[in-house]
């Protein structure tokens, strides 16, 4: 098909993945455990008992990995780095062969033209960190953590994400349970949010020390709001759902502050006991505020609010198609969310660091994988980014989710979300259709 929409010269196209996710080699060349490998391997909480112990091994075929990159001729590269690789301890003794590991690969992607975009940190903390992202000397940790890695990779690495979204590292982890380090209790989340948060200002100061010329920002999963026509929420209602998923990371980060109106729910819901706890101290939240240069976000889908749900998680339509994930596809939700960040809080710049789709489709006998149902979702996601670049909003940059099938967190391996089919048998990839689509779509 030919690209009809002209997107700006330097718009960067790339795809992404995370270290847990791929990288396999938890025991390898010394590196520590994290709490994914904990959770994972505790009985009843990812699907299967799988867990990333092998996952992809990408910690061995990363050659491979970045040459189909490079076939596909994909121009941007977004991952993660494991912080147990590089610090066991999670502070402290730097661990030499996971620094030499992200190094090599650097390298390889540079000189593949491939630009590297690195995430610090996508969810697997040092278990040797106790009390995880409850205990705010973990904010201070991720500190030296980031000077460690910058120092090492910032003299090629010039655009780096703090966290990836840390909705789900609080309150998917800590309120509702479903990832690591699976608690149910919304004031940890609340209290783990506060250190994502103040871990990722603090890592903006660091990267602007330790990297002189770098481009820095957060990710942040955001979706719209809508209301079921036919059993209404109450706007009250969604004012709190919008409040929990997306104003309690956004505003704090463009200089709002927490909103006050979730201080009030949170007191009467008896989550908080004051509307000035006292895990915020005198800084923070100029800390948090730190100026940046991109905003990050991934959207997957919107929320239909329905039947006064607790949490938003993934509110759907019921009519309405879904991807295996049996999340809704809504591309004009991905429009609206770039529109409204923009006009509201005013990023320099928005990248969508993060859109893509399950679906289990395979090799057939001939070995293609013939996954149309993902290029029309790409199609038309991608056509909302252009949409809201008409629009004015200044987005710079779309990452396909993910380069290839991986470990898909508490849905384990049972949810494809690749460009690239992988054989979990023999770890053989296969290019799928939507990835040979996209690769042309993104090179004419
Ligand atoms: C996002 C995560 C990513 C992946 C996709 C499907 O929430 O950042 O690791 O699991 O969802």
């Amino acid at each position: 098909m030919t690209n009809n929409l002209q997107f700006p010269e330097n718009f960067l196209w790339g795809t992404a993945t995370s270290s847990y996710q791929i990288e396999g080699g938890v025991k390898e060349d010394g590196r520590g455990e994290s709490i994914w490998d904990v959770f994972s391997h505790t009985p009843g909480k990812t699907l299967n008992g799988d867990t990333g112990d092998v996952a992809c091994d990408h910690y061995h075929r990363w050659r491979e990995d970045v040459a189909l990159m490079k076939s596909l001729g994909y121009k941007a590269y977004r991952f993660s780095l494991a912080w147990p690789r590089i610090l066991p301890q999670g502070r402290g003794k730097i661990n030499q062969p996971g620094l030499d590991f992200y190094s090599r690969l650097v390298d390889a992607l540079l000189e593949a033209e491939i630009l590297p975009m690195a995430t610090l940190y996508h969810w697997d903390l040092p278990t040797a960190l106790e009390g995880a992202w409850l205990n705010r000397s973990v904010v201070d940790a991720f500190a030296d953590y980031t000077g460690v890695i910058t120092r090492h990779l910032g003299d090629r690495v010039k655009n780096w994400f703090t966290i990836n979204e840390p909705w789900c590292a609080s309150h998917l982890s800590y309120t509702i349970g479903e990832h690591a380090p699976g608690m149910k209790d919304r004031s940890k989340g609340i209290l783990a949010a506060h250190h994502l948060l103040l871990a990722h200002g603090e890592g903006v100061k660091e990267l602007r020390k330790t990297v002189s010329d770098a481009r820095v920002g957060i990710v942040l999963n955001m979706g719209p709001m809508h209301n079921d026509p036919d059993a209404p929420v109450s706007e009250d209602r969604i004012r709190f759902l919008d409040g929990e998923l997306n104003r309690w990371f956004i505003d704090p980060l463009y200089g709002r502050g927490y909103p006050q109106d979730m201080f009030e729910d949170f007191l009467r819901m008896g989550v908080l006991n004051s509307t000035e706890p006292e895990f915020i101290k005198p800084g923070d939240m100029e800390t948090i505020a730190q100026e940046t240069d991109f905003l990050g976000i991934n959207y997957y889908m919107r929320q239909f609010l329905s039947a006064e749900p607790e949490h938003v998680q993934a509110q759907k339509r019921a009519d309405m198609p879904k991807t295996d994930m049996g999340w809704e596809i809504y591309p004009e939700g991905l429009f609206e969310i770039l529109e409204r960040v923009h006009r509201e809080y005013h990023p320099k710049q928005l990248m969508v660091t993060e859109n893509g789709a399950s679906y289990a489709d395979g090799p057939d006998e001939t070995g293609r994988v013939h996954d149309q149902r993902r290029i029309d979702y790409l199609q038309t996601h991608i056509e909302a980014v252009w949409q809201a670049i008409q629009a004015g909003v200044p987005v710079s940059a779309y990452f396909q989710w993910s380069l290839m099938d991986n470990f898909e967190w508490a849905r384990g391996y049972s949810q494809r979300f690749g460009a690239i089919y992988v054989d979990y048998a023999t770890q053989k990839r296969t290019i799928k259709d939507s990835a040979y689509w996209y690769s042309d779509y993104i090179n004419q």
